[in-house]
């Protein structure tokens, strides 16, 4: 029996692709995870559901045989964070450019029926219009938007020259439960709901009116689950965003009007290699996937907000 295989199984969005392949009745799933940002915990009741592998993509020899004959590869393992690519640039290469091209190549030697790749909304950088359309001209700011630019570049590639069925989605801010909020380099929502459960100022890099099309994790696990059936997509890069717009400064508010308290952000420098303002057009995954956002910003902050309080101690 061909088996679905989630690199990054382990972490936050790849938990999260587990579980909605268990939903949908998936008999073998195959985690690949390292554990360097991801948990077993993010696994706890599906863990013997699943089978889990502690394998890092870097190393070929051992991904490999794991990889071969599947009929779906979900590929989420990275190295996430603008800033840290920045700080310490040679990990995060080797893990989203090569680690990125072992799978591939192992997914194409091995005979595997499609890739589907967790590509990034930063390889847009700033441009001049909004929504960003996929059809713009990428222009990557720093090295954790390049590398996740060439990971695409490496899956048209492979679609292209040796036939391997690809499809690369570009995620716009995902946020949700289980989204690790204890590194300086987690996401900022996630920084967002520690700070209010504790009661303190999060720290807003600049003015706070730049702007994220944040997508709930949910939703983002369930256009893997089309990107992994659609027809004609091979080789494609679609949007993965919510299609909205919200100010870190907006963002801060409302989780002060959900818990009804006053606590001002505290605002520092901005930060190297950030954008602007991000939005996604998602016409191409409406119409190319069939798929459309469920959760609105003000619910899925809700949800999430409801998980770190009964999960993440203070
Ligand atoms: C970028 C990508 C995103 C990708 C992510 C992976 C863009 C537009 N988005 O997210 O698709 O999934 O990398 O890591 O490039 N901030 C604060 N305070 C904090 C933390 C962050 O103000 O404590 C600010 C940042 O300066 C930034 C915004 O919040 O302006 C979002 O930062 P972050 O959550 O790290 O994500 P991006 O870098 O936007």
């Amino acid at each position: 029996m061909s088996h679905y295989l989630v690199t990054g199984g382990a972490g936050f969005i790849g938990s999260a692709i587990v579980r909605r392949l268990l939903q949908e009745g998936a008999r073998k799933i195959v985690v690949i995870d390292n554990l360097l940002t991801g948990r077993e915990s993010n696994l706890e009741e599906v863990r013997r559901s699943i089978d889990f592998q502690r394998v890092d993509i870097c190393n070929y020899e051992e991904a490999a045989p794991l990889i071969r004959g599947a009929a779906v590869v979900f590929h989420q393992a990275a190295i996430p964070s603008v800033p840290r690519s920045i700080d310490d640039p040679v990990p995060s290469h080797e893990v989203n450019i090569n680690g990125t091209f072992n799978v591939l190549r192992a997914a194409s030697e091995g005979g595997a029926g499609r890739v589907v790749y967790a590509a990034s909304s930063s390889a847009y950088g700033d441009t001049a219009v909004l929504p960003k359309v996929e059809t713009m001209n990428p222009s990557p700011k720093s090295p954790y938007a390049l590398q996740k630019l060439v990971g695409e570049y490496y899956c048209n590639v492979f679609s292209s020259v040796y036939g391997l069925e690809t499809v690369a989605l570009r995620y716009f801010n995902v946020y949700g439960p289980r989204q690790d909020p204890s590194s300086p380099y987690s996401g900022v929502l996630s920084q967002f709901m520690k700070a209010i459960l504790e009661r303190r100022s999060p720290t807003i890099f600049g003015d706070g009116e730049q702007s994220r099309d944040f997508t709930y994790v949910d939703d983002v696990a369930e256009l893997n689950l089309k990107a992994a059936s659609a027809k004609n997509v091979s080789g494609k890069v679609i949007n993965g965003g919510n299609g909205g717009r919200i100010t870190l400064n907006q963002a801060w508010a409302l989780l002060q009007r959900i818990e009804g308290v006053e606590i001002p952000a505290v605002y520092g420098p901005p930060r190297a290699g950030d954008v602007r303002d991000s939005q996604a057009e998602t016409a191409t995954a409406v119409r190319d996937l069939g798929h459309a956002p469920k959760f609105s910003f003000d619910e899925g902050m809700r949800l999430t907000l409801e998980w770190y309080r009964r999960n993440v101690r203070g």
